[in-house]
């Protein structure tokens, strides 16, 4: 892709000084813990989007979408948020620039991408980093990889209007090849362990659901946890947020909350929970356990933390019928995207059939069944 990427911006605005790659993520468990300052355990995938840039000398900023086959350009001094929503993924990233006093130069950019949009992948978070990173090698600021991230999850804040946690960005930009990354998303400390995908292998299936509910609860969920914070401050003024929380000091008040926040807050720290153990199940080898924490996750996300969709319940349903699916669970923010199953290569094929079987997308065509292999983070590419 990256080659039509380039021949694309070519026939366009004539030579590129770079290309870059930014993939999309997936996440094994610990849905929904990131803004909650918790833990998560993605990784970056083969699938991603793709940049093509160089500077113009023109003032403007102009932009060709290869998926979309549309065009968008305005000039340097004139930006704002655009009509287009591909359109604002990009601004975005440059708004958060200038904001931070530095100056983007005009420039061109083709972009494209093989990640299905909206199925829970990170195709947003994939776009604003892999811009991030051009921007920054194209201008020559040197900014660490950490700022990047942080810099990409403010455009998503600001011209999406998600009130996106660190994760996606993260686990897009510092992703390694063959592993997981376990990120503490207070303090930004992380650590890899190998996901050996010799015996299993990781499948996505894609409802076909556009998770279109998503920005509006999502933002909901993020409130009804402070809500939750701020009641159990009252018993522990240390606590600053559900990270801080334990299970026994959450029941202890059970009664003090309303119950769908407790519900919503019981679910995050228990999820908290269920990453340290995943990652104790991965450090012994022992998949069977790691998928058992992904169904536990699963049951979470759909009864208490309610961010699931009847289409997802059915996926997971689906992959429990098949011996030697190991663990199955919605992916992201939830309301549909994708599920992500952990499957022992012996059972691939009895999964795609039993999901093929049984499964139509709300169009009543066969769903996208995507086989993803851990991939590094955001880079450039030579051609
Ligand atoms: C979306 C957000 C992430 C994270 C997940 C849920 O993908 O962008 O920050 O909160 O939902 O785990």
């Amino acid at each position: 892709m990256i080659e039509k990427i380039n021949q694309v911006f070519e026939e366009k605005f004539g030579d590129a000084t770079l290309l870059v790659k930014s993939p999309g993520r997936v996440n094994l468990i610990g849905e929904h813990t990131d803004y909650n300052d918790g833990f998560v355990l993605p990784a970056a995938v083969d699938l991603g989007s793709y940049f093509a840039v160089a500077l113009n000398n023109e003032n403007k900023f102009r932009f060709y979408s290869y998926n979309l086959e549309d065009y968008y350009e305005t000039s340097v001094n004139a930006y704002e948020k655009s009509e287009k929503r591909w359109a604002n993924y990009l601004l975005g990233v440059i708004a958060q620039f200038f904001k931070a006093g530095k100056t983007v130069h005009g420039f061109d950019c083709v972009f494209g991408g093989d990640l299905p949009m909206g199925a829970g992948m990170s195709s947003s978070a994939s776009l604003e980093t892999g811009l991030a990173f051009a921007i920054d090698q194209m201008e020559g600021y040197n900014y660490s990889t950490y700022d990047l991230v942080k810099l990409s999850q403010k455009a998503e804040h600001e011209y999406a209007g998600v009130q996106c946690g660190i994760m996606d960005q993260f686990a897009v930009m510092h992703g390694k090849a063959n592993h997981v990354i376990k990120l503490d998303c207070r303090s930004l400390d992380y650590e890899l362990f190998p996901f050996e995908m010799e015996d299993q292998i990781l499948i996505l299936v894609n409802t076909g659901v556009k998770h279109s509910l998503a920005a509006s609860e999502y933002n909901k969920r993020r409130q009804e946890c402070e809500a939750g914070v701020s009641l159990l401050q009252k018993f522990d003024r240390e606590i600053n947020s559900l990270r801080d929380v334990s299970s026994d000091l959450i029941r202890a008040h059970k009664d003090e909350f309303e119950p769908v926040i407790y519900r919503r807050c019981a679910y995050v720290v228990e999820e908290n929970l269920r990453v340290e153990r995943s990652c104790k199940a991965l450090e012994q080898g022992n998949f069977e356990e790691f998928g058992r924490f992904m169904y536990a996750s699963h049951d979470g996300l759909k009864n208490d933390y309610e961010v699931s969709c009847p289409e997802l319940d059915q996926l997971v349903d689906l992959a429990k019928r098949v011996d030697g699916v190991l663990g199955a669970r919605m992916m992201g923010g939830g309301f549909g995207g994708c599920t992500i199953n952990l499957v022992k290569k012996s059972a691939v094929a009895q999964f795609e059939k039993t999901i093929r079987e049984n499964y139509k997308t709300p169009e009543g065509d066969s769903p996208e069944i995507i086989k993803v292999t851990i991939d590094d983070g955001t880079r450039p590419v030579l051609i």
